[in-house]
């Protein structure tokens, strides 16, 4: 009754925004996204009948209250409902990178949970029912149950069964760089689900910027059967831009970005017109995400550290999908 799985985040090309369902955490569109190796978190699951209630634990702080501890007990609940019984668990999880900033930690940490939690609950689930279940735990967590390049489908069945990630194209495909430039310290102020349902509920920008994600997954999966970086790079960026935009235009509006986000998009817009092949996206946080070609990442790392307030820079590239240890990384 005990497993141990490591999971990697993923950065979206096209942006996830929006809910259609709140209680099954279905996404109001599609998504597409690369899988990053280079980041992971590891979670040990042990159901344990001797216990009288979940022992948590993240990157070795007991969790013993608060919305983060509520959401692993939910999600643990979902495992106990499947697997037919009522033992609660010690779930030990680590990040070997910063939490609940704009850095994708739930989609790693929910897959990695959610492949954890079933191993040692004994359900020996599809990849892509994992990716139904991680999706309970955070939308974007779906799409880390596959390597490389990932496509989310929204589904349309009210019980959320056809809404889960599939795998377009391993992570040996198309080899990237990714450099996350780290561009604040600590938790960002607006966590994600917050984020898009107040920009769901009030931004008159929503419902525009929903319909052009089908036509912007289609091109962007072309874009990545064809290694047209040129291509993926303005799908990405107008993807972000539009995301972005639509929840600025919320009521209150929601602003992610800093000073240091600002500074980074016109660098990298300037580094393209110079003739370095890159592109940026920026998620619920202030940080920024920018890809190139592995022969320009050292170029595009130097640039990215000139740029007032970067802390730090992180390199990444695309990488497997959630799997227990050990064992054969899963596809
Ligand atoms: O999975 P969540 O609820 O953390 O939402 C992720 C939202 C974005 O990171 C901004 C976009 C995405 O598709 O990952």
């Amino acid at each position: 009754m005990e497993a141990t799985a490591v999971a990697h985040p993923n950065i979206a090309l096209v942006k996830y925004w929006g809910k259609r369902d709140q209680k099954l955490n279905l996404p109001a569109a599609g998504s597409l996204s690369v899988t990053l190796a280079g980041l992971s978190t590891t979670t040990q699951v042990q159901f344990d009948e001797h216990l009288t209630e979940d022992r948590v634990t993240l990157d070795g702080e007991p969790l013993e209250t608060g919305r983060s501890r509520r959401r692993v007990v939910d999600f643990l609940d979902l495992v106990r409902h499947a697997a037919g019984f009522r033992y609660k668990a010690h779930v030990e999880t680590k990040n070997d990178f910063p939490t609940a900033a704009g850095l994708a930690s739930s989609a790693s940490g929910f897959a990695a949970l959610a492949v954890a939690a079933a191993s040692a609950a004994g359900l020996d689930w599809s990849r892509r029912r994992l990716s139904v279940l991680a999706r309970r735990g955070s939308g974007s967590a779906a799409r880390s149950l596959f390597g490389g390049y990932v496509e989310m489908k929204p589904g349309t069945r009210s019980d959320g069964s056809d809404a889960h990630a599939i795998a377009i194209a391993t992570e040996d495909h198309w080899d990237l760089r990714c450099l996350i430039a780290l561009t604040a310290r600590g938790k960002k102020e607006t966590g994600s689900t917050r984020g898009m349902l107040h920009t769901q509920e009030s931004s008159p920008l929503f419902e525009s910027w929903r319909q052009t994600v089908p036509g912007d997954i289609e091109e962007a999966r072309h874009c990545i059967d064809d290694r047209n970086f040129e291509g993926l790079g303005s799908i990405a960026e107008r993807s972000c831009l539009r995301m972005h935009a639509t929840a600025i235009g919320a009521d209150p509006g929601i602003l992610y970005w800093n000073a240091a986000t600002v500074a980074l998009i016109h660098r990298i817009r300037r580094a393209r017109a110079d003739g370095l092949n890159c592109f940026f996206t920026i998620d619920a946080g202030p940080h920024v995400k920018a890809f190139c070609l592995p022969e320009q990442a050292t170029d595009l790392r130097s640039l990215l550290t000139s740029v007032d307030g970067v802390e730090n820079i992180i390199s990444a590239r695309p990488g497997g999908g959630a799997h227990c240890t050990p064992g054969p990384t899963g596809q």
